[in-house]
């Protein structure tokens, strides 16, 4: 395994091993984005557009990527994402993936459509994690698991803001994806091929929504249950909801979802400590800008009223800087840490942080930094990053 480990040079490796090892609907769930997929890669290509100022001859040494997010020591200004589903990428997926990231020294993020349920992840590690909240209409159910965030000594509440309605992923729908997969001949021929994932699969009592069925009104079986994600999630979620999430929180809380400086403007009323400049990793509205254009309008609307971190797109440490240069405070990860843990579990997600914090550390050494709390548009080449109008 460490071999293979070593061969992984960089995310890209591990989405390939990925692709080979886990049935076709989730590794598309993941590698997927919404309608023309248009905003999925513009996120990436807007990224590569962004050229590095090289210098050299300056002294290297003793370089840190260090900082603080909404106050938390973070080994990298890097966040594990929440993402849904995650424990079908790989048998106890987000109880593996919470546990590298707290090996490593970075936050992890669970979903509220995780299969590990939370009280899963708080007697598997001892680092307090963060949790996402989906609002659903059922608002006892929201208030419920915002309880039980609390109980499990959570140090954050993350609010994803843009999906209340869903973005269509064309081969979600083609490929019937449902968990666990339905038993269809289609299905079966490739699970044929996946016997690893399988075996994984039959060892473990977590093949369904950990956080939802036997806990929300009439959930008791994963059938119903993705009718009563398309039914449940709450399309009335307004701004007017956040005062009474944050009251019955209490805690750090951070808005997820921001593409538009003035609902960053909102956000900062409405009391959040962080925004994500996010467009769900182009898996809601096409056509969207990408996060990095969005984020020098957003930052110069809130300057430093708030903390102003970004994902989508990010899959290289080389991002990472691109996006600390531009102003982001910090970033997360979604499909970088779910191909590592697709392909290699616990590992995978530790090898693809170990690739994104290597790519950072040198590519900030040939800019001329040596600490990432000291980088900004300097080591950018001007005329190649967007700006605010
Ligand atoms: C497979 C997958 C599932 C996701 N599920 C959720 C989720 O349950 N809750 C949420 O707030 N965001 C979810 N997201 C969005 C991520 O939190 C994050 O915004 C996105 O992955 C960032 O883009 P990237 O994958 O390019 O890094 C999901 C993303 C992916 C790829």
């Amino acid at each position: 395994m460490q071999n293979q480990l070593t061969k992984m040079t960089c995310i890209k490796d591990l989405r390939q091993v990925a692709k080979r090892k886990i049935p076709k609907m989730f590794y598309d769930y993941v590698d997927t984005g919404s309608w023309t997929e248009s905003t999925y890669h513009a996120n990436s290509t807007d990224f590569q557009a962004i050229k590095l100022r090289q210098r050299v001859l300056t002294d290297m040494t003793g370089r840190t990527l260090a900082t603080t997010m909404i106050g938390q020591q973070v080994k990298m200004p890097v966040a594990l994402a929440p993402t849904g589903l995650t424990g079908m990428l790989h048998a106890d997926g987000e109880i593996l993936a919470a546990r590298a990231a707290e090996k490593f020294g970075v936050p992890y993020t669970l979903s509220t459509m995780s299969i590990c349920s939370i009280e899963d992840i708080a007697e598997n590690t001892s680092a307090p994690f963060w949790f996402q909240l989906y609002v659903m209409r059922d608002r006892d159910f929201m208030r419920a698991l915002i309880r039980r965030a609390q109980a499990a000594n959570c140090s954050a509440l993350v609010v994803t803001a843009d999906l209340q309605v869903l973005g269509q992923r064309h081969r979600d729908i083609k490929n019937g994806l449902s968990v666990p997969p339905k038993p269809t001949l289609r299905n079966w021929l490739n699970l044929a091929t996946k016997l690893e994932w399988c075996l994984a699969m039959l060892n473990t009592r977590r093949r369904t929504f950990g956080n939802i069925v036997g806990q929300a009104n009439g959930v008791t079986d994963t059938t119903s249950i993705s009718s009563w994600t398309a039914e449940q999630f709450d399309p009335r979620l307004s701004w007017n909801d956040i005062a009474e999430i944050k009251e019955l929180w209490g805690g750090k809380l951070i808005i997820k979802g921001i593409l538009d400086a003035e609902d960053a403007e909102l956000a900062v009323k409405a009391g959040a400590d962080a925004i994500v400049v996010s467009n769900h990793g182009g898996r809601q509205l096409d056509s969207a800008p990408s996060t990095i254009r969005a984020l020098p309008h957003i930052l110069s609307a809130v300057g430093n009223g708030i903390e102003v971190w970004l994902d989508s797109g990010i899959y290289t440490g080389q991002d990472v800087l691109k996006a600390i240069a531009l102003g982001a405070k910090g970033t997360m990860i979604g499909r970088a840490f779910l191909y590592g843990l697709a392909a290699y579990g616990e590992d995978g997600v530790k090898r693809a942080l170990d690739i994104i914090y290597n790519e950072m550390d040198i590519s900030m050494a040939f800019t001329g930094k040596t600490d990432i709390k000291t980088v900004n548009k300097d080591i950018l080449i001007p005329g190649t990053y967007p700006l605010a109008n």
